[in-house]
């Protein structure tokens, strides 16, 4: 069952009920200011981070679902009804959600009477504009009041929600004309504050939430809207908000249009107050206001988001025999990449905004489904996250974007986190061609007294791997790798503990860690990742150093072989009391993803046919309808020596969920191994435009890829095996959605970025008469036509650039302009 459709003209997705499976949200703003917002008006804004400067107010896991919001409540003679539906629920007389690029558009009409409502941040603006536009579309004169609804945040949204003691006491607010300021801690250590805007007289407004919506009241009914009018009343502690309070009166015919600014400004410590030393300066805050203050400003700040979103998706456009392709492809997965670009894993329906900055490993992943479209942004992310690295090549999991600075709450030793790196910084390098960010002084630890050059960064990251090997040769798995919830030397048996930040103290003695238990998840994505390190060493004219490298990754594809091999596919690891996990032998979990997609790429034990008795062994044991799983059998007990996996109940999360981060690790092996077909079969069972059909089932939103998908076995713990397999969680915030654009651009149909120019290498569906791509590279245009006559998956016969034969399949880095570029499969 669908809610909604494509609208690919328009690039939007267009919602057709305000009952959607699950909160369905876009995300508006790229650079400073963002907010998200859901079908129904829900969500919040933030400035840079979403826990330390919170700008609006929002309630998590909240009773209904999806409370706090920006909302218009209008109150047409005692019918009252929020053009978006929520919270009053009113039943509309049409209802209609567009989520765009970087903007959505809400509009319900009621008694005649259309409100549409437009939300987006401009480019280069610290605040979220809402135009209004109310059109009388009955034959009589209306007379209604609008109120607008927006509550503040104290700033720091753990603080906000837990430290009531002293937030009930601290809430400000000015008003001046039309304008709410809130202004809690301005007076003293805080430099910035909020204001929400109307570009228009108003007839009231509210401040105090108490007084606006009743103290046992709700979102639903407050009891100012209820009443008809405003109360005027002026937050002093509580909880502020601001409302604005119009009576309108359209002509049959007529329409009025109103334009609200959310904003946020910062102010120099000197210039922060007018002279009496208490009133806020509001210059900034006016000047803002004055920028979008007509429709015909709010046109132009649309048309110039929409200008910058036709140039970063003109960069890789597609046109294939699938529109799901294109529509992914030229689309939605890029869209959704530049949000995980933004915002890593902090703030979602499912991120919290305050339980997580930004991922090491997660930031560097991201980078390799955006580079392309700001590749000057990729850089400057590179840098803060290689200065967050330590001098021995490790890392802290994460750091917060507003400082920059590592968090010691969770620290490091997630042993897969510096490999990321490699391949962020190859992937900037190889789209690029800026081989001077390998010059670049980046600092340790944020202490620019011990910084090296990034290519230093390089050697410490791949060192770190090589330094720290157990028993077989393989990495030690140390806290975990790219699978949070394999933590073998945890041996958790007290609830409360992180299974990412405990370290069982019997490991003291070793370092911290266990020096047994071993990673080859870590073993195969050094294998996949470390030639590009020697790549980059050989380019430099460092031989001796390209050399060792090399050895050590030979080194470490014999030994995979060697004791990870388990006949048919890959090991996962070795516990901590050197037992297989991940094994034939095991009575559960025998077979894990993970490692597979990066050992068939590195082609360990490619001569005995390793690669695809290993791609046969995912197809028998993982493949579902619905996508591969993570592991099978999935874990029905708790495993003391595995950690969080075995905690999931079967077919959630790491528990034999399906992970569409690392099913596109498989689409990636497959392709590279030339079976097309497969590729794209895996492809598509996950892609959300594919299952958009089943919404119902797959309830997250259909234009992006949530992390997981419930496995088969979700439900056998409660005796309903595979009631929600199928089902969608965790939307947005993925590694998912950078992989997944590797896997079909890249791979399935193999435009590649390398060091020496652009790799065109397709391994598509069999049945495709071939494909038209146009990409963007190093200053130039390449206009590429696949033609595929013999009907096979993979294999370039001939590639001719401007009419010229050339050797190979890289098209060569070649002048600005236009290139014609012809490729036949065979
Ligand atoms: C979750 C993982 C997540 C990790 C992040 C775990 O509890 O299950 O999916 O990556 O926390 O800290
Ligand atoms: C989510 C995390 O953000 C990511 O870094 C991790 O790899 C997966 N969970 C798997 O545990």
């Amino acid at each position: 069952m669908k809610f909604g459709y494509f609208d690919d003209a328009k690039r939007e997705y267009v919602i057709t009920t305000p009952r959607t499976p699950y909160p369905w949200i876009n995300y508006l703003g790229t650079q400073g200011f963002f907010s998200l917002i859901s079908n129904t008006a829900g969500g919040y804004c933030f400035y840079k981070d979403a826990r330390l400067r919170r700008i609006t107010r929002y309630r998590y896991n909240n009773v209904p679902i999806d409370m706090g919001g920006r909302y218009f409540y209008i109150n047409d003679n005692g019918t009252i009804w929020n053009p978006g539906w929520s919270p009053v629920k009113t039943e509309l007389d049409s209802y209609e959600c567009r989520h765009g690029m970087g903007y959505t558009i809400i509009t319900g009409k009621k008694d005649g009477l259309k409100a549409e409502v437009t939300f987006f941040v401009p480019q280069n603006y610290d605040g979220e504009v809402q135009q209004v536009v109310l059109t009388n579309e009955s034959s009589k004169e209306k007379t209604f009041k609008l109120f607008s609804f927006a509550e503040w945040c104290l700033w720091d949204a753990q603080d906000d929600c837990t430290n009531f003691q002293r937030n009930f006491s601290t809430g400000r607010v000015e008003v001046k004309d039309s304008v709410i300021y809130h202004k809690t801690e301005y007076r003293d250590r805080r430099n910035h504050y909020a204001f929400y805007s109307v570009n228009d007289t108003i007839d009231g407004y509210d401040t105090d939430r108490d007084s606006f919506i009743g103290l046992y009241n709700g979102f639903n009914n407050p009891e100012a809207v209820l009443n008809g009018k405003a109360t005027n009343s002026f937050a002093d502690g509580w909880s502020p908000i601001a409302s604005h309070y119009k009576e309108i009166t359209l002509a049959p015919g007529e329409t009025k249009t109103l334009v609200f600014i959310l904003g946020y400004v910062e102010m120099p410590v000197d210039e922060k107050f007018e002279a009496d030393g208490k009133t806020i300066n509001k210059v900034k805050a006016l000047e803002m206001i004055e920028k979008y203050n007509t429709p015909e400003k709010v046109q132009a700040g649309l048309a110039e988001l929409k200008a910058a979103w036709d140039k970063l998706l003109g960069i890789l456009s597609v046109e294939t025999p699938n529109d799901k392709v294109d529509r992914m492809v030229n689309i939605w997965n890029q869209y959704q990449c530049m949000v995980t670009f933004n915002l890593s894993r902090s703030a979602s329906y499912f991120e919290s905004g305050i339980g997580r900055g930004m991922g090491f490993r997660d930031s560097n992943q991201d980078i390799l489904g955006f580079v392309h479209q700001i590749p000057d942004r990729a850089r400057e992310r590179i840098i803060d996250i290689a200065s967050t690295q330590l001098q021995d090549g490790g890392c802290y999991h994460q750091y917060q974007p507003l400082t920059k600075k590592g968090n010691a709450d969770i620290g490091g030793d997630f042993s897969d986190d510096p490999l990321w790196m490699i391949l962020s910084v190859s992937a900037y390098i190889k789209e690029t061609g800026d081989w001077s960010i390998l010059d670049e002084m980046v600092p340790y630890d944020n202490d620019m007294s011990v910084a090296e050059t990034m290519l230093k960064h390089l050697d410490v990251s791949f060192y770190h791997i090589v330094n720290n090997l157990g028993p077989h040769g393989l990495p030690l798995a140390m806290r975990a790798d790219w699978n949070d919830c394999i933590n073998l030397s945890c041996y958790s048996d007290t609830p409360g503990e992180s299974f990412q930040t405990y370290t069982n103290p019997k490991f003291k003695a070793e370092g911290g860690y266990s020096k047994i238990a071993e990673s080859i998840f870590v073993a195969t994505l050094f294998t996949y990742t470390g030639p590009n390190y020697v790549e980059i060493l050989k380019h430099l004219g460092k031989t001796a150093e390209a050399e060792k490298a090399q050895q050590a990754i030979d080194k470490m594809k014999e030994n995979v072989m060697k004791y990870a091999f388990d006949g048919d596919w890959f090991l996962r690891a070795y516990d901590a009391t050197g037992a297989k996990m991940g094994s034939k032998e095991c009575e559960e979990g025998k077979i894990f993803i993970e490692p597979q997609g990066f050992a068939v790429m590195s082609e360990i034990g490619k001569d005995q046919g390793a690669d695809i008795k290993t791609l046969n062994s995912i197809d028998k044991y993982l493949n579902t309808k619905f996508g591969l799983v993570l592991n099978n059998p999935c874990f029905t007990k708790y495993y003391i020596q595995y950690g969080e996996i075995s905690t999931y109940p079967g077919g959630y999360k790491e528990n034999a969920g399906i992970f569409t981060h690392n099913n596109a690790w498989i689409i990636c092996a497959e392709a590279y191994a030339g079976r097309g077909d497969k590729a794209f079969e895996y492809y598509s069972k996950i892609a959300p435009a594919f299952t958009e059909e089943t919404s119902d089932i797959h309830k997250t939103e259909p234009y992006v890829y949530g992390q997981m998908i419930g496995g088969k076995d979700a439900g056998s713990d409660v005796g309903q095996t595979g009631k929600n397999f199928g089902q969608g969680k965790n939307s947005w915030l993925t590694g998912t959605a950078a992989w997944n654009m590797v896997a079909i651009s890249q791979y399935i149909l193999g435009i590649k970025p390398e060091f020496d120019g652009l790799m065109v290498d397709p391994s598509i569906p069999q049945e495709w008469d071939g494909f038209k791509a146009t990409r963007q590279f190093r200053g130039a245009t390449y206009n590429i036509t696949i033609n595929n006559p013999k009907h096979v998956c993979k294999g370039v016969v001939e590639m001719t650039v401007d009419g010229n034969k050339v050797n190979g399949n890289i098209i060569p880095v070649l002048a600005a302009g236009t290139h014609e570029v012809i490729v036949t499969l065979g």
